[in-house]
């Protein structure tokens, strides 16, 4: 099912208690982010970090953009707004903000069975680059995903100015 409207936005700081309440709901508690680390996403330098809205807070992204590379640190779509396209826009988004900020190619991290997440960056043309044994624990592997082509991508969701000093 569609979501009837998206809107998607730079991050506040005002914006942190949703955040957490978007990465309690999003991950099980040891693979939280603490609070103190999303509050480096949103004042720390480089970063790009959107919020999707739809009448509520529905998901959020943080990427991070050093020279040429954007990496992809995060991204939570809360559980009773997914498969409805809001994860794609998200990243979708991300990509475009980082691909004006400079970047070329986008890395990340993902577990190697969490499929939905693995399924919806294949599904945006990244690929995967190398994998890692027991990244996130004894036995938890993570898959290095790889997006080459970032220029060549048309522009797909506008992203709204950051609207306020941090
Ligand atoms: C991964 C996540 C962000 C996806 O968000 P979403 O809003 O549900 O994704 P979308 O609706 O935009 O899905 C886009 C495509 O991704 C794939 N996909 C998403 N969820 C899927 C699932 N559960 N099973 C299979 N494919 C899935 C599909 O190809 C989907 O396209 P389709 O719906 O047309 O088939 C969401 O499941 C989530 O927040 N997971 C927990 C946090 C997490 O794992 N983050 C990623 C860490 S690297």
């Amino acid at each position: 099912m569609a979501e009837p409207s998206i809107s998607i936005r730079s991050v506040r700081r005002d914006d942190l208690a949703g955040v957490m309440a978007l990465e309690r709901a999003g991950f099980p508690p040891v693979e939280q982010w603490s609070e103190r680390s999303w509050l480096g996403e949103l004042l720390g330098e480089r970063r790009t970090t959107l919020l999707a809205r739809t009448h509520v807070l529905a998901g959020v992204i943080a990427l991070q953009t050093v020279g040429h590379v954007a990496d992809l640190l995060r991204l939570v779509v809360a559980p009773q707004h997914r498969r409805r396209g809001i994860g794609a826009a998200l990243v979708n988004a991300g990509l475009e903000a980082v691909r004006r900020a400079g970047a070329t190619t986008v890395l990340l991290e993902v577990a190697f069975d969490n499929d939905p997440a693995i399924a919806l960056y294949q599904q945006l043309g990244f690929e995967q680059l190398a994998a890692r044994e027991d990244y996130y624990g004894s036995g938890r592997h993570a898959l290095i995903l790889k997006l080459y082509d970032l220029p060549d991508r048309p522009p797909v969701t506008a992203v709204t100015e950051r609207e306020a000093t941090l």
